[in-house]
């Protein structure tokens, strides 16, 4: 068609009266038509296989794909392997970047409350709603309807002290604070049953890892920050039953949490905050500002076998083009990258490299869980973090509540409300359309499994648990 076209055009030109350049002319149109045919094959052929590395990212050749190729990427990594202990930093460093956080948060809460609380000046107008700027509201129909009723009951639940106007005002006493895609639903579904505890929505408000910075989603630049004020109301609900057992002279066992899946390993905000001055990794990590301003909270974590928690936060995070093959290619290019962040820097390094992150289509760091681990307890002490497997929660769930129950110092139920716990189906927020996509390939199995091994020995060595390497395959549930 492209020949034709220049062949007509020149045609066009053409003076008729001359037969001789006529004829040169159809020569010439043949020649430019051959050369243009030449180049048209040669953009295509340029232009697929371009597509062809675009596909597999911009990493990955097809010789790169083999499965030889793969396992060494994998074994240069656990030749990497190395864990560090951080730089832990001081309370000054922490308080000079959360100024505001630690002017709000009391360094001792009331000695008779179970929960962490205090009592708060009421700063601003009476006459205002409180929660009407929340940006939690603002984002749920749900909170903001729970705000409503609160603001209701606002100017009677505020007391008079030492002459002035004081609200009471909580913090979780326990963290829930990950893995996504191992349980965590279900372990918050399961204790809000017990009478004691206290849990409103939403179940996971990402502040100290997100919206604190003002980061709405993963992977999202920052914007507008949610103030400590906003993620505080959140936690109303729970400070007015206090208050209330408080007014009626008894001290006060409830206590409340919240159950943000980001809070044990999300730090990729850091890099906003800092740049590159810092050096390569983050001078400071969400769980030092909770242990500046709540040295004594406690955490609960559940985790599961990492391969397993890949595919399924693949399959529940992918938008689109779901497969086992997708899924194999994206695991592929995601070790690659890994690998080659491994090649320049330290493995924390990596592991809280947010450009890294991502870059990277899976997201391969989150079942690294030992380095967050042990991040945790350069801060925390080891009795402060319960450490679950979501194997043994789902083959049986009433052991691994009474552990949590006994952990969070939680009175004794009575036989019915125990059998309501144990005997709630379970919850999940799996999609039924992904059941319909099968296994993970066998080959990609392997490799994750390889990939993680190192990890999961250390974890299990800190654990003093074996169970944790995950290398028993008829465990698995
Ligand atoms: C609480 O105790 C105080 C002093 O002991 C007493 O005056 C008050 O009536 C009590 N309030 C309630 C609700 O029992
Ligand atoms: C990193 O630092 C260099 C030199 O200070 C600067 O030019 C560059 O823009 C920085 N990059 C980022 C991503 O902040
Ligand atoms: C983080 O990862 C990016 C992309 O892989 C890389 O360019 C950068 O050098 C890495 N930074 C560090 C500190 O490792
Ligand atoms: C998914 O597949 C469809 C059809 O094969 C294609 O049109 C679309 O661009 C693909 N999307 C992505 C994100 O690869």
């Amino acid at each position: 068609m492209i020949s034709e076209f220049v062949f007509s055009a020149v045609h066009l030109k053409v003076d008729h009266e001359t037969q001789r350049r006529s004829a040169s002319c159809i020569w010439c149109s043949k020649v430019c038509g051959f050369i243009l045919l030449l180049v048209f094959i040669m953009a295509s052929y340029v232009l697929s296989s371009e597509r062809k590395t675009l596909l597999f990212g911009p990493y990955l050749m097809e010789e790169d794909l083999s499965e030889d190729a793969l396992r060494d990427v994998v074994h240069s990594i656990a030749t990497k392997v190395k864990f560090r202990a951080r730089r832990v930093p001081d309370v000054s460093e922490l308080m000079g970047l959360e100024e505001h956080v630690f002017s709000v948060v009391p360094r001792r809460f009331l000695p008779d409350v179970k929960n962490p609380c205090w009592f708060e000046e009421l700063r601003g107008d009476v006459s205002v709603d409180p929660y009407g700027s929340n940006m939690f509201g603002r984002s749920f129909r749900q909170i903001q309807l729970i705000f409503e009723q609160l603001s209701g009951s606002f100017r009677r639940r505020l007391t008079r002290r030492d002459g002035k106007l004081q609200r009471l005002r909580c913090l979780p006493y326990f963290y829930i604070i990950g893995q996504p895609k191992c349980g965590t639903t279900d372990l918050y579904e399961r204790l809000r049953l017990h009478p004691d505890v206290r849990l409103t929505p939403p179940k996971e408000p990402h502040w100290w890892t997100r919206k604190r910075f003002g980061i709405v989603r993963s992977g999202e630049r920052p914007n507008t920050r949610f103030p400590l004020d906003h993620y505080l109301d959140l936690f109303d609900p729970v400070a007015l039953q206090i208050q209330q057992s408080l007014l009626g002279n008894s001290s006060s066992n409830i206590i409340t949490s919240e159950a943000s899946a980001s809070t044990m390993w999300d730090n990729n905000a850091w890099l906003y905050l800092h740049g590159n001055s810092t050096g390569a990794e983050p001078p400071s990590l969400v769980q030092d500002f909770i242990h500046a301003l709540q040295p004594d909270a406690r955490f609960i974590a559940i985790l599961r076998d990492p391969v397993e928690r890949l595919y399924s936060d693949y399959l529940y995070f992918g938008t689109s083009n779901k497969s086992a093959l997708d899924f194999h290619q994206k695991v592929c290019e995601s070790l690659r990258m890994f690998e080659g962040c491994l090649r320049d820097a330290g493995l924390r390094a990596c592991v809280y490299n947010s450009t890294l992150n991502n870059a990277m289509s899976v997201r391969l760091q989150v079942g690294l869980y030992v380095v967050f681990l042990l991040d945790w307890l350069s801060v925390f002490s080891r009795d402060q973090l319960l450490v679950l497997r979501l194997e043994d929660h789902a083959s049986n769930p009433a052991l691994s509540m009474s552990r949590i129950f006994s952990f969070l110092r939680l009175g004794a139920l009575s036989d019915q409300r125990q059998r309501q716990i144990t005997k709630r189906p379970a919850s999940n927020t799996r999609r039924l359309s992904d059941r319909d996509l099968g296994p993970m390939r066998p080959i990609t199995r392997e490799l994750l499994t390889l990939f993680y091994a190192p990890f999961n020995q250390r974890l299990a060595e800190v654990l003093q648990d074996e169970s944790f390497t995950w290398d028993g395959r008829s465990e698995h549930t």
